[in-house]
């Protein structure tokens, strides 16, 4: 039998993973940072994108544009930390609505997670493709190679940008989900990332 001691250890690890972990009433706190944090870093990539398009040379482009690649990095790695995480809680998450509703949802989230490795991966194949490589810190990430592949090249000019556009219209639908969630079917979906009680 367990010592009381040893019961109110046991309990209050259970709790304290309680707090990590996803659970069926509500998201854990890494996954809220997790979200929270990419949700940031994703308004800098598209800001960056954004004032590139309509602004280039710019003061405002020649401040963000440089963050781009290396933010979009950052991005990428995180969408690996992310999903694995995500298939880790898969079965004590939050469960979706049992409609059209919840399916429309799954659907949209494995789109926005297949873009935001797509994306970047396009990215990666050009800088190959380009000769050029790509480097973060220090650590070569992309040999720079100072040969041309064309067929890498063109596939990353031909749909990184597009692509990512497609991405930044996901985000916003579900966004705005998130807002008819809160504001209109009044249930706990956008309180439970925020870490609010339902
Ligand atoms: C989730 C990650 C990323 C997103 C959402 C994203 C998004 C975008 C978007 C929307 C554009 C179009 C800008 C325009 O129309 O002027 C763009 C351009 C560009 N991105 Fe990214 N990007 C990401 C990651 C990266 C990475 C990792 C690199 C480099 C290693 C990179 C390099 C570039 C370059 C050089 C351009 C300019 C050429 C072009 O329009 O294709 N991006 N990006």
């Amino acid at each position: 039998m367990r010592s009381h001691s040893e019961s109110v250890t046991a309990d209050r690890m259970t709790s304290g993973a309680r707090w990590l972990l996803d659970t069926p009433d509500g998201y854990g706190v890494v996954t809220r940072c997790l979200h929270w944090l990419m949700a940031a870093l994703l308004v800098l990539q598209f800001s960056s994108a954004a004032v590139h398009f309509f602004g280039e040379d710019s003061a405002l482009d020649e401040m963000l544009w440089p963050k781009h690649r290396a933010n979009g990095f950052v991005l990428f790695c995180l969408t690996f930390v992310r999903g694995a995480w995500g298939l880790a809680n898969l079965r004590s998450r939050p469960a979706h609505l049992p409609s059209w509703i919840g399916r429309v949802a799954v659907l949209g989230q494995l789109a926005m997670y297949g873009l935001m490795l797509l994306v970047p991966v396009l990215a990666l194949l050009r800088a190959y493709g380009n000769g050029r490589g790509f480097s973060l810190l220090g650590l070569g990430i992309v040999p720079a190679t100072g040969e041309e592949v064309t067929t890498l090249r063109a596939l990353g000019n031909d749909f990184h940008g597009p692509l990512g556009w497609c991405l930044s219209l996901l985000i916003v639908g579900h966004v705005s989900m998130a807002l008819v969630h809160h504001f209109l079917l009044r249930d706990a979906t956008l309180r439970r990332m925020i870490g609010m009680k339902s």
